[in-house]
């Protein structure tokens, strides 16, 4: 073949040079001896045994997209954060995820899913890092790793154990809400395109003013909410494991992007030390009749990645990326995540993960972090220390105005949180079988947990289970018990 009659590019090394061959290694004849000189088959084998970074160690398996958000309505007068001023168009990224399964684990598998998306705005990225619930298993983060471990594999055998889940649920009785979810309806969506996210977390809205507010956000699907039997999900696992991947993926492709209308429910300041729930208090929700939904905008996802491993795997969501006009709450997993995210990003992609394409801010960094390695966008500050006399940034309160921060004192104490007045571990969980669900859907409650009862959870913790489920509504905890007891 002439150069000129080419229809493809030639290969190269990394380095750019032209190799001579793609399917021979260099040897002593046809028959030979291979050639310690044939680097370029030693840069192929070498690089092949470094491709794989860790896994996520919770959210392994996802799947992701490239959208944008849009404000619909004025919200001006509760934050100031630019992404959710009127008009304001910002361009974002979305990871949707399993929990507890990993990389190669079936998408139907019930488990929450995460909601997590980046949004690139005028003042650096703020990530917003939910689940497809507005509530959570545990309200403390010293518990998370625990809560984790049983989800997880028994060290023992390697195997995914409905004892350990068990055990732990009903020995830490604030689940009983998020694990009503898990086990209804909603606990396996039909694809990552019929679920809300929420916030789950209440976080700080501050105002042009400096005024204050507590804010939950609902992305509601505009595709409808949607789910998939336990017998579906199933046979989809057996049959089609990556299948709410590739519907994402899909979708997309065919030019019908999936969107999320954003709500959020807005709590005055002040109102937090008297509310009925704790507001801060991951296990619970606002009840809509207290904090009604406000309409904000909507999010679009219509951009699929043109490399998976480069945006979504090595895309890193972290709850501490907050831009002025939003703040944390004094919620303690909330306050663990802060920690957690960056830290584990570190270990997992390296220190310079905030450089990679699906994590470099659309905006200006002016950092004053220096070196380590990969790192290869260079400092744009003129000296790598602050401050210095030579025109390198300066930190700019008028960014701010106020910190995001609240009153707090008292004594150093490992303690639950304060009682509110009607603070307990199993009302909400109760409303939700009693008011929210039909008997059909109560039905398949009750089968969800009895078929998940009888994978292996022995007395005396099947007795507890029973006891927790009659806690949150004594005819559902009768049935499941029923129905167990019936089947041994
Ligand atoms: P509402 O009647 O105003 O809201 C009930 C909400 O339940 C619906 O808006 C819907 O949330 C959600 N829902 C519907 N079907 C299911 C299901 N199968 N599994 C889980 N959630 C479902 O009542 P309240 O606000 O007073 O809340 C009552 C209970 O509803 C709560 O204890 C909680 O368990 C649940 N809930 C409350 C939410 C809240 O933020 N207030 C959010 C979601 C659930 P959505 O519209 O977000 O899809
Ligand atoms: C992922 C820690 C609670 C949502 C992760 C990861 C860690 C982690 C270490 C892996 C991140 C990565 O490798 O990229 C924690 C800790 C928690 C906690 C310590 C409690 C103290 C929660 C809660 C939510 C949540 C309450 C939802 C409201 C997510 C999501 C991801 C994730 C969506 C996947 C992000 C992605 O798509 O890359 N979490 N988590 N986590 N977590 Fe949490």
């Amino acid at each position: 073949m002439t150069e000129t009659s080419r229809k493809v590019p030639y290969t190269t090394n990394n380095a750019g040079v032209p190799v001579e061959s793609d399917e021979h290694s260099l040897t002593v004849g046809p028959d030979g001896a291979m050639l310690l000189q044939d680097h370029y088959v030693i840069e192929k084998m070498a690089q092949f045994n470094r491709e794989r970074v860790p896994e996520r160690v919770v959210h392994a398996k996802g799947a992701g997209a490239y959208g944008f958000f849009e404000v619909t309505e004025d919200v001006s007068q509760y934050t100031k954060a630019s992404l959710f001023q009127p008009g304001q168009r910002t361009d974002m990224l979305a990871r949707f995820s399993t929990v507890a399964g990993e990389q190669g684990s079936p998408d139907t598998w019930r488990d929450p899913r995460g909601f997590a998306l980046k949004f690139y705005t005028e003042l650096g990225n703020y990530d917003m890092v939910g689940n497809n619930t507005p509530i959570f298993f545990i309200r403390d983060a010293t518990k998370f790793s625990d809560f984790i471990h049983s989800q997880k594999r028994h060290p023992a055998t390697g195997l995914r154990n409905n004892e350990m889940q068990w055990d732990f649920w009903t020995l830490s009785p604030e689940s009983a809400h998020m694990v009503t979810w898990l086990m209804g309806d909603r606990g396996i969506p039909k694809s990552y395109r019929y679920m809300n996210g929420y916030s789950s977390h209440t976080y700080m809205w501050l105002n042009a003013g400096g005024e204050k507010f507590w804010v939950k956000y609902h992305f509601k699907t505009d595709q409808g909410v949607d789910f998939l039997t336990q017998a579906e999900a199933d046979e989809l696992a057996g049959t089609d494991a990556d299948v709410h991947r590739r519907d994402l993926h899909r979708a997309i492709e065919s030019g019908d992007a999936p969107s999320w209308s954003l709500k959020v429910q807005i709590m005055p300041f002040d109102d937090a030390p008297d509310y009925r729930f704790n507001p801060f208090d991951l296990t619970k929700v606002w009840p809509h009749g207290d904090y009604p939904l406000i309409d904000v905008g909507r999010m679009t996802l219509n951009r699929n990645p043109e490399d998976y491993f480069v945006h979504i795997e090595q895309a890193a969501f972290e709850p501490s990326n907050l831009v002025p006009g939003i703040g944390p709450s004094p919620d303690k997993m909330l306050l663990g995540r802060l920690f957690s995210y960056p830290d584990t990003h570190r270990y997992r992609i390296g220190p310079n993960y905030a450089q990679l394409p699906p994590n470099r801010p659309h905006s200006a960094v002016n950092s004053y972090a220096k070196d380590g390695p990969m790192r290869y966008v260079p400092s744009n500050a003129s000296m790598p220390y602050a401050p210095n006399s030579f025109g390198g940034p300066a930190a700019d309160v008028a960014h701010y105005g106020k910190t995001a921060g609240w009153y707090s004192e008292g004594e150093m104490v490992h303690a639950a949180y304060t009682l509110h007045a009607e603070d307990d571990d199993w009302g909400q969980a109760g409303t939700q079988v009693r008011e929210v669900l039909d008997d059909a859907a109560r039905e398949r409650l009750v089968s969800n947990v009895a078929g998940h009862l009888k994978q292996g959870v022995t007395r005396p913790i099947l007795d507890r289970a029973f006891e927790y489920w009659r806690n949150i509504d004594q005819d559902i905890g009768d049935r499941i018990a029923k129905k167990v007891n019936g089947g041994l």
